[in-house]
């Protein structure tokens, strides 16, 4: 059984599998350009985020109806259980959507049956979170929030994805204050591509309370003293950032000095049906290319508990099963 966690960086668009992208293809009719799951697969290999962005935007083009949302949602949920996963915090992008034709209703409608489903049959607490693509306007993120208004019981928080460079925190100062002022909680992308000073710009403009990505802080000394002294959690993605080409290699990840350095760190797999593996094969990367104890993985499965946004009880009950759990070869 693998360790108990909560994965807290997750795309759901980027858990189309390409068997799921072909079935949900022909069931709606759509011509991809791809003949085979094996030529599709031989297109995942990526120079940057903007050429897995490329792609990852083409292929939502399968996604149409609130089953087809439902589909992906469930499949992802069933993997995630398979591997430890109790509670997940789910990113979806509605823009990318709503840009095709697909209201963020049937977006949201099926993601979040869904998510109550496998509350109750895979016992994995969940909540989703809008994302807001900061590469297009400003404007059409506030509409973005207006038009999800009608659907906010089902949405816990909103964040910040997309091309990162060029397109500050500061961009979106206006709907960030507006979603804290619809009781949204808040994270964003920073640091992934972009400079450390994204990742300050997100805490002060926008008032995230975690940083996704978050590993060129390692830039800035004094941000990361304050990251330590805030104890303000990052979502660490290391096969992402291999793929993406952040990092070169899993083994000169920077992810022990993010450690080293006293940070609240999570380890997570953004969009595991692109980059290679979910959470747990994430997890396990990491422990075997840096060598990490059985201790400091599971107070990084601590720590995903700790950055979630869970009520006291269940993070208590779900931080002693992580005390208890023991690796096969301990
Ligand atoms: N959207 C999906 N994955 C992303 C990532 N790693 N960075 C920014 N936007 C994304
Ligand atoms: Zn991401």
């Amino acid at each position: 059984m693998a360790i108990p966690k909560a994965e807290l960086h997750l795309h759901i668009e980027g858990t189309l599998e390409p068997e799921l992208a072909f079935e949900l293809a022909e069931r709606n009719g759509i011509e991809l350009p791809f003949d085979s799951v094996e030529e599709l697969r031989r297109a995942y290999s990526f120079t940057d985020l903007q050429s897995f962005l490329d792609l990852y935007y083409a292929l939502m083009s399968v996604l149409r109806t609130e089953q087809d949302f439902a589909d992906l949602a469930a499949a992802y949920l069933e993997r995630a259980a398979a591997q430890g996963v109790r509670h997940a915090e789910i990113f979806f992008d509605p823009q990318a959507h709503t840009s095709r034709g697909v209201a963020i209703g049937t977006v949201v409608t099926g993601l979040a049956r869904a998510l109550e489903d496998a509350e109750r049959s895979l016992g994995i607490s969940s909540r989703l979170i809008l994302c807001f693509l900061r590469d297009r306007p400003a404007e059409e993120a506030m509409e973005t929030l207006e038009s999800a208004r009608p659907h906010l019981h089902a949405i816990t928080g909103v964040g910040l994805d997309s091309a990162e460079i060029g397109n500050p925190p500061e961009k979106f100062r206006e709907v960030f204050a507006a979603a804290r002022a619809a009781g949204l909680r808040r994270v964003a992308h920073a640091g992934e591509e972009g400079p450390a000073d994204y990742v300050r710009q997100a805490l002060d403009v926008l008032g995230a309370e975690r940083i996704d990505h978050g590993v060129r802080c390692l830039e800035d000394p004094e941000l990361v003293e304050r990251l330590r002294r805030e104890a303000v959690p990052l979502t660490v993605c290391p096969f992402s950032n291999v793929r993406l080409r952040v990092v070169e290699r899993l083994e000169e990840h920077p992810l022990p000095k993010l450690i080293g350095a006293g940070l609240v760190v999570t380890v997570n797999s953004d969009d595991p049906a692109y980059f290679g593996g979910y959470v747990e094969d994430n997890l396990d990367g990491v422990r075997r290319a840096l060598d990490l104890d059985p201790e400091t993985v599971r107070e990084l499965a601590r720590n995903s508990f700790r950055a979630a946004f869970l009520d006291e009880e269940r993070r208590a009950e779900l931080i002693a099963e992580v005390d208890a759990y023991r690796f096969p070869a301990e």
